[in-house]
């Protein structure tokens, strides 16, 4: 059942994040670098690739973990398991209807006359996401509703406060992109009429997926695996509440600046939610001391795993401390009068720094004791799918913040930063293929017992 339950969902994610994610990034870029003039099909293409990483690759990927692991933390069975294919089909299927609509209406019509259809069907597939995603979270509740009483699970009280946070933000992040749709710019022709969602709308979309729904969920989740997967201390309960309690108020006062504008509730907004990634990558422990030896285990293909997802599990807290450390520069420098870091390096360091490597790390951990039995991971892939997704993380994020520096220090523009901007996107291809190789055995569906056998 654990099988069926998540290999759908990886299946689907690794294919938006290589096609649609990472592949429309390096054609974005690459288009550039070949000299194609940026026109109305950038900030479409930007979107929709944006949208297929942050709900597609990271999306997908978090409601195949989460049916399997969050009621194995309940100590519950998942309540309602046979509606888990109606969430694939609508809110993969809104996914995928969004990036096509989006893809297709840019690249072929431009937003002409049958590319008229581009907006309902944008609005449609915000529906169809916002409908499963509420079905899931709805089965997800449903089950926390079960099972043994909450005093006897301290591991689910631990991490319940995140966790609640977490899912109200997917709702929230899914109501601002659907209504980024519905009110879509009416006649502004820089942007292409029916090819973009209205900006400001999407870009609060994505700020609450990544940062109120993706960064607490992942807080969560690397609480109750890294004590087995890295060997860190267990943190306090306290300790990742105390994170909540900047990064709640910091995400309110993010919303207000969004609404209101001025530049003080930004800085505001900005400072807490800098103050709480910093403070949660202490509290998780991922770049501290370490509880054992580690790599001594007798099971010689845990060992192996433990040192290949060693590096992107560590990797991914130190982009957060990174992206954290923008947040404050941020405030810091809009306070200042000076320019502010560049909003693409502080999402990427998020989205390609952090998210990449956390579910690199974490799927190559978890999905192979999903389904019981022999687990099968191919290791040569899996140290590939690594190294590539650590390379792409560092090519996105890394330009842009050098001449963000260069910037602060009066130089001029920084050369050669789209050729490395396109082999980010190439290296997240490699990895993400590598990683669905790596992954191939284990998400296969069990042998059948021969007829001979026994
Ligand atoms: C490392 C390879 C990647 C490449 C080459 C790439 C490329 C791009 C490009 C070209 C844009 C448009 C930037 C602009 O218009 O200023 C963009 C925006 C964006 N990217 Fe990436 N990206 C990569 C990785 C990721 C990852 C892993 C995530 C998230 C998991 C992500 C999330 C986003 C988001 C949310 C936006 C903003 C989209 C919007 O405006 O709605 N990217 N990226």
């Amino acid at each position: 059942m654990d099988r069926f339950l998540t290999r759908p969902f990886v299946h689907l994610s690794l294919a938006t994040a290589l096609v649609a994610g990472f592949g429309l990034g390096a054609a974005a870029f690459g288009a550039t670098l070949l000299g194609v003039p940026a026109g109305r099909w950038w900030p479409a293409l930007a979107q929709a690739h944006g949208h297929a990483q942050v709900f597609g690759f990271a999306g997908l990927m978090v409601f195949g973990v989460a049916f399997v692991f969050l009621p194995r933390l309940r100590g519950a069975p998942l309540r309602g398991a046979r509606f888990v294919p109606w969430v694939l089909l609508l809110y993969g299927g809104g996914v995928w209807l969004r990036v096509l609509a989006q893809t297709v209406g840019a690249l072929v019509f431009d937003g002409g006359a049958p590319g008229t259809v581009v907006g309902p069907a944008m609005s449609l597939s915000a529906v169809l996401e916002l409908a499963g995603a509420a079905l899931a979270i709805g089965l997800l509740v449903r089950t926390g509703m079960h099972g043994p009483p909450l005093g006897q699970r301290a591991g689910v009280t631990q991490v319940l406060p995140l966790l609640v946070v977490a899912w109200s933000g997917l709702l929230a992040a899914l109501l601002a992109n659907l209504l980024s749709v519905v009110l879509q710019p009416p006649s502004d022709a820089a942007l292409g009429r029916h090819l973009v969602a209205e900006p400001s709308l999407d870009a609060l979309a994505v700020q609450l997926a990544l940062l109120a729904w993706l960064v607490p969920l992942s807080v969560a989740f690397a609480a109750r695996n890294f004590p087995l997967f890295l060997w860190t201390a267990v943190p306090a309960a306290r300790s990742l509440w105390l994170g909540l309690a900047l990064h709640v108020p910091g995400l309110v006062l993010g919303i207000g600046a969004w609404a209101l504008g001025p530049q003080q509730l930004y800085a505001g907004g900005w400072a807490l939610q800098g103050a709480a990634l910093l403070w949660w990558t202490y509290a998780v422990g991922a770049l501290g001391p370490k509880t054992r030896q580690p790599g001594k285990t007798a099971d010689p293909l845990e060992a192996a795993l433990f040192r290949l997802s060693r590096t992107p599990l560590t990797g991914a807290f130190a982009w957060l401390a990174v992206a954290g450390l923008l947040m404050l520069a941020g405030a810091a420098s809009s306070l200042a009068g000076l320019p502010t870091p560049p909003p693409d390096a502080e999402r990427h360091a998020v989205g390609a720094g952090f998210v990449l490597l956390l579910i690199t790390g974490m799927a190559l951990r978890l999905i192979p004791g999903f389904g019981g039995g022999k687990r099968r991971v191919n290791l040569r892939a899996a140290a590939i799918a690594v190294w590539a997704a650590q390379l792409s993380a560092l090519l996105r994020v890394g330009p842009l913040l050098a001449a963000w520096l260069l910037g602060l220090l009066g130089a001029g523009p920084l050369p050669g930063v789209t050729p490395l901007l396109t082999l980010a996107g190439l290296a997240g291809m490699v990895s993400i293929a590598a990683l669905w190789i790596a992954l191939w055995g284990a998400l296969a569906p069990p042998a059948q017992p021969s007829a001979s056998a026994g």
